[in-house]
């Protein structure tokens, strides 16, 4: 199956992107044609800083190897390289319904929290659109807040195959039971927009810092607590095991315990769940030449399908 999925390098990848999206690109790399991009294209909309997105987009490759995407088995690239991907968009563009990126969520809840809305923001799911039909996708991995937009390709694209004929494939939404969602450290959706996010790598005291930080309801020790709905343990359950889990269940349950005592767990069992990723991160840091080549042939052989797709899209709308 031809996988595909982008990260937006607008600041440190989180425990959300990689729970809700990295850890499915690893494991679909096995069996699966994957491609992985760093949309940077994408991140122009917010970031206006051209040392900062060059800097982040390094961060974003760094980080997906350390993780363990393998360019032996999957395809890894940056979007703007691409620029079939740009023309494409404008296809798309052409005839995407205002009424229908209107109704997107994403958009719709920046621009409630005030954040300025220019017209890339706006567009965005009609430049992701390109981007997973540029190379006939078939599966999209991605958390829960993209599936919207994965819909609205399939929209575009069966409008477009309707208007010129069978042109593109129509892709399907890839999430979790467990990590579509994962919260923040206010309880909120994690979301580098929100400013509640906990990063794959970094300084681990800050982190730590950041985890003691997680707020928590003001209920006496002493009280019997739900575990289901708590953020606290839902982010415990991200990196335990199922027996652990059970115990922390059963400890909440209980009551007589304090919100601290999670908290430490989350921080020790996130510190060994990333410790091999993050020693791996540390020599790709000196091993860059690596790190751009891979980039450079991901893009080639990136461009190779990209180029193709294209050319039947515009064959088919009367273009060429
Ligand atoms: P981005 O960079 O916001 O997030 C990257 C991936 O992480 C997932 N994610 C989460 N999953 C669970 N819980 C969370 N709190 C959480 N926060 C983020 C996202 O769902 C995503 O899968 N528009 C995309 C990038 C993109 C793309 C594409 C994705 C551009 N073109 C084509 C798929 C296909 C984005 O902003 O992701």
């Amino acid at each position: 199956m031809r996988v595909l999925s982008g990260i937006q390098p607008t600041g440190r990848p989180h425990w959300g992107n990689f729970f809700g999206a990295i850890r499915q690109y690893i494991d679909l790399q096995e069996e699966n044609d994957g491609y992985y991009f760093i949309a940077d294209l994408h991140a122009l909309t917010t970031v206006r800083d051209p040392e900062l997105l060059r800097g982040y987009v390094l961060d974003a490759a760094l980080d997906l190897l350390a993780l363990g995407l393998d360019p032996a088995k999957a395809t890894m690239f940056v979007q703007s390289e691409v620029p079939e991907v740009s023309e494409l968009n404008w296809l798309l563009l052409s005839g995407a319904p205002m009424g229908l990126l209107e109704r997107c969520h994403a958009y719709k809840e920046k621009k409630d929290k005030g954040i300025a809305a220019n017209a890339g923001l706006f567009t965005y799911p009609v430049l992701m659109s390109a981007d997973i039909l540029a190379y006939d996708s078939e599966i999209v991995p991605v958390g829960e807040d993209q599936v919207q937009h994965i819909e609205v390709c399939r929209d575009l694209a069966g409008s477009f195959n309707h208007s010129f004929g069978e042109t593109f494939v129509l892709p399907k939404a890839k999430t979790l039971d467990v990590g579509a969602k994962v919260p923040g450290t206010d309880g909120q959706k994690m979301s580098k927009s929100y400013d509640n996010t906990l990063p794959l790598f970094g300084e681990v005291k800050k982190i730590r810092k950041q985890i003691m930080r997680i707020t928590t309801d003001s209920r006496p020790m002493e009280d019997a607590k739900e575990p289901e709905g708590d953020h606290l343990y839902d982010l415990y359950r991200l990196f335990a095991d199922d027996e652990s889990i059970a115990e922390m269940a059963a400890m909440y349950r209980r009551g007589g315990f304090g919100y601290g005592e999670v908290k430490k767990a989350v921080a020790e069992a996130s510190e060994t769940f990333f410790a091999d990723a993050r020693q791996k991160r540390t020599e790709l840091e000196n091993n860059l030449d690596y790190v751009h080549q891979t980039l450079r042939d991901g893009a080639e052989q990136a461009r190779s399908v990209a180029g193709e797709v294209l050319s039947r899209a515009q064959k088919a709308c009367g273009i060429r």
